[in-house]
């Protein structure tokens, strides 16, 4: 048996959804006196081999937060060396989602993004479109509180056009209006580097999420530590504003 198989049989329920912030690929490039996209590179190779893991491990979803719809407000040097690198990055991987059944899904407001990117994500959302393996979303140029907005307004259009009733109006209907629409929520959110705030990260969709904030730097996450974690929520008991009685009923 190996390692990871060791690691894997500790945990017993897997979370469905696991949505990552991948942060402090700047810090970490300071530390080591690089500049700052020498840490987006890595934070690239470290994104690769934890859905390389989520693949064997036969995670449902994984979420990637890439690119925050606050992060236009970086500096414009630092805004064209990611755009350039997350280009790279789609090329580079193609073969690699494709090999592994990944069905991949940008989400977010891909119209801001420059027209080179935004075509070569939706060709490789299309390439994997029929895979069952993995589903990949990378939430890019995507803010939760804007998804919110956008949903509210669509829903607004629909009441307008008598197509919905302000009776059908409930927390599924708004969910379907909602970029992760077709998706589960959010089981488990990890985010390292220290910081310990969600940063507008699928907020609707993390209601009842167990979150695991870390000191790890994105770039130096390993394997180790996320079977950590997973055996750590496989231990956590979620009851959903339940009491324990409850689902202690409901194991019965
Ligand atoms: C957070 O570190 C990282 C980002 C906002 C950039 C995007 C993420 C990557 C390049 C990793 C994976 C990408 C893909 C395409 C899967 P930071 O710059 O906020 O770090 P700091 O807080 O230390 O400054």
């Amino acid at each position: 048996m190996t390692d990871q198989n060791k690691d894997l049989t500790a945990i017993s329920i897997l979370p469905k959804h696991i949505g990552i912030i991948m942060d402090g690929n700047g810090r970490w490039a300071k530390l080591r006196g690089k500049r700052r996209i020498f840490g987006h590179e890595a934070g690239v190779i470290k994104a690769k081999e934890v859905v390389e893991q989520c693949v064997k491990m036969k995670l449902e979803v994984l979420t990637l937060y890439a690119f925050s719809s606050e992060n236009w407000s970086r500096p414009r040097k630092e805004i064209n060396g990611l755009m350039k690198l997350f280009e790279r990055t789609i090329g580079k991987y193609t073969s690699l989602l494709i090999d592994n059944d990944v069905c991949f899904k940008p989400v977010g407001n891909l119209d801001m993004l420059p027209e080179v990117l935004k075509r070569k994500l939706e060709q490789m959302e299309a390439i994997t479109s029929e895979n069952s393996g993995l589903r990949l979303n990378l939430a890019i140029a995507y803010g939760a509180r804007q998804d919110i907005v956008g949903a509210v307004k669509t829903i607004i259009d629909k009441l307008e056009k008598g197509e919905l009733s302000k009776e059908e109006i409930n927390e599924d209907l708004v969910s379907d209006h909602l970029s992760f629409n077709d998706v589960s929520d959010l089981d488990l959110i990890i985010r390292t580097s220290g910081e310990t705030r969600l940063s507008n990260f699928m907020l609707w969709e993390s209601a009842y999420s167990e979150i695991y904030f870390t000191e790890t730097l994105w770039p130096s996450f390993e394997e180790q530590e996320f079977m950590e974690i997973l055996q750590n929520y496989s231990k956590s008991e979620r009851r959903f504003g339940s009491i324990k009685d409850q689902i202690d009923l409901k194991k019965a």
